[in-house]
């Protein structure tokens, strides 16, 4: 029989309270954050979709494997245990472990990087275009035209447009990329998944001009999902055999493993060749720690190499593609226009859509973002202008491509009553949807300004 509710695959064991917060106390809240929710307090929060990112739970057999952590200086049998779980699933040999995947952003682009060079993804993260451009490289997206249309359907919008690489390729010419980097699945595309034909494609042709191709792994189980749902041929492979058909195509990769290792701290880089695992090993041991613990603890390495078995389990990666779609349904039934097909972490709104009056240098997604927050407590983070939206010379915002609002959901933490929640919150949001006005940014820094930044009502 075909169920249609989709049980979490876990009992419950350890639990977290939620404090219950009033509409009047989170406008307190919101107004001394100067409405930027990353300048919230976590217990101002009912739902956090803020991110995916070190915010799973853990399994038992994790914290059983915490106990065990082996805390010694070098060579921790911890350490061997997460080496060898990284070399069996990515089949690259040099592993150098990270605090988290930015570290492992920057020991690879400050050594390939620098003033000439060019960075070339199907969209590049945030932390990773920071990294590059900290450098004084240049980070160019393209992703396929499909995914700068939100209500698109396409299967895997998060690929990258092999048509335009090529171009790239002349304009710059092969010397001067230091990497083409697949996203998998694409976060800042819409959490879009790339497809195995995409990816292999990008392989060929980077092998014909002899330029490096790195794997941005953090969510790869999840892309797994999809190839094995959405593309012919990849029916009777396991979820694991298909990431690793998927790192055999590339010549390394960055792994944030807050994501899909489903730990809350940890990430790697691992290479296949060694000159350059050298070299950025060094950095690893100036910047980070000796290369045998990288920023992390045993036990952290530990609970690792068991979280990237555990994400591969059909059960669970089941429930977590399937209950990222069960929010994304309910929200395209209330008529708020999403990022469809929904992607695997997140679901993503598109707020330029959703407030079709408030001019783009007042911020749609960030009204959102306020307004979620103040009607439901659920704290959610844009991606839009605000995260990369530039100026010209005369000081006008250059807007982002799209204004969207990310619901990034936590690995194993929620249940359906809480993404029914997160429905019910947005119903009422859809009743509200008539604003004209938005926000101005008061104060932000050079880099990465979501973060920081204090905007004012207009
Ligand atoms: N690459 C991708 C695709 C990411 O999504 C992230 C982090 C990183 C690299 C950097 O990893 O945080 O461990 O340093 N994404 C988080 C997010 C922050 O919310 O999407 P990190």
């Amino acid at each position: 029989m075909d169920f249609k509710t989709i049980i979490e695959p876990f009992r419950i064991k350890t639990v977290e309270r939620i404090r219950l917060t009033t509409p009047q106390e989170r406008e307190v809240f919101l107004q001394n954050a100067h409405f930027n929710p990353f300048l919230l307090r976590s217990d101002q929060v009912i739902i956090d979709l803020l991110t995916d990112s070190g915010t799973s739970a853990m399994s038992s057999e994790q914290w059983a494997g915490i106990m065990r952590g082996d805390e010694s200086y070098a060579g921790a049998s911890s350490w061997l245990r997460m080496e060898k779980a990284v070399q069996d699933l990515t089949g690259y040999p040099y592993v150098l472990p990270t605090h988290q995947g930015r570290a492992a952003e920057h020991l690879l682009y400050s050594r390939i990087g620098g003033p000439g060079k060019v960075f070339i993804s199907n969209t590049h993260f945030d932390t990773t275009r920071a990294n590059i451009e900290f450098t004084g490289a240049l980070a160019i997206d393209l992703p396929i035209s499909e995914n700068s249309h939100p209500s698109l359907l396409h299967p895997f919008k998060g690929n990258l447009d092999t048509a335009l690489l090529l171009e790239n390729i002349e304009q710059y010419g092969s010397e001067n990329i230091a990497a083409v980097i697949l996203t998998v699945t694409n976060n800042s595309g819409g959490g879009q998944p790339v497809s195995f034909q995409n990816a292999r494609e990008v392989a060929e042709i980077c092998h014909n001009h002899g330029i490096r191709f790195i794997l941005d792994a953090c969510r790869i189980a999840e892309n797994a999902w999809f190839i094995k749902h959405r593309e012919p041929g990849f029916e009777d492979l396991t979820y694991r055999e298909i990431a690793q058909k998927m790192f055999a195509l590339a010549d390394g990769c960055i792994m944030s493993a807050k994501k899909d290792a489903l730990v809350n701290m940890g990430g790697f880089l691992a290479l296949r060749d060694l000159d350059l695992a050298v070299q950025c090993r060094t950095v690893l041991i100036i910047t980070e720690g000796y290369s045998t613990y990288g920023g992390l603890s045993g036990r952290d390495m530990e609970a690792i190499a068991i979280g990237l078995e555990e994400v591969f389990d059909p059960d669970y990666l089941h429930y977590r593609i399937k209950s990222t779609e069960y929010l994304a349904e309910k929200l395209h039934a209330l008529g708020v226009p999403i990022m469809r097909p929904a992607g695997g972490h997140a679901v993503y709104a598109d707020a330029r859509s959703f407030y079709p009056e408030i001019p783009l240098d007042q911020y749609p997604g960030q009204v959102m973002v306020c307004e979620l927050y103040r009607l439901g407590g659920i704290r959610c983070c844009e991606i839009g202008s605000v995260m990369f939206g530039k100026y010209d010379s005369g000081g006008r915002l250059i807007p982002a491509a799209m204004d969207l609002v990310r619901l990034a959901i936590p690995r194993r933490v929620y249940t359906q009553s809480h993404m029914d929640y997160v429905a019910e919150t947005f119903a009422e949001l859809v009743k509200h949807r008539d604003k004209k006005t938005g926000y101005r940014i008061a104060y932000e820094p050079p880099f990465l300004r979501h973060f920081t930044a204090r905007f004012e009502a207009l």
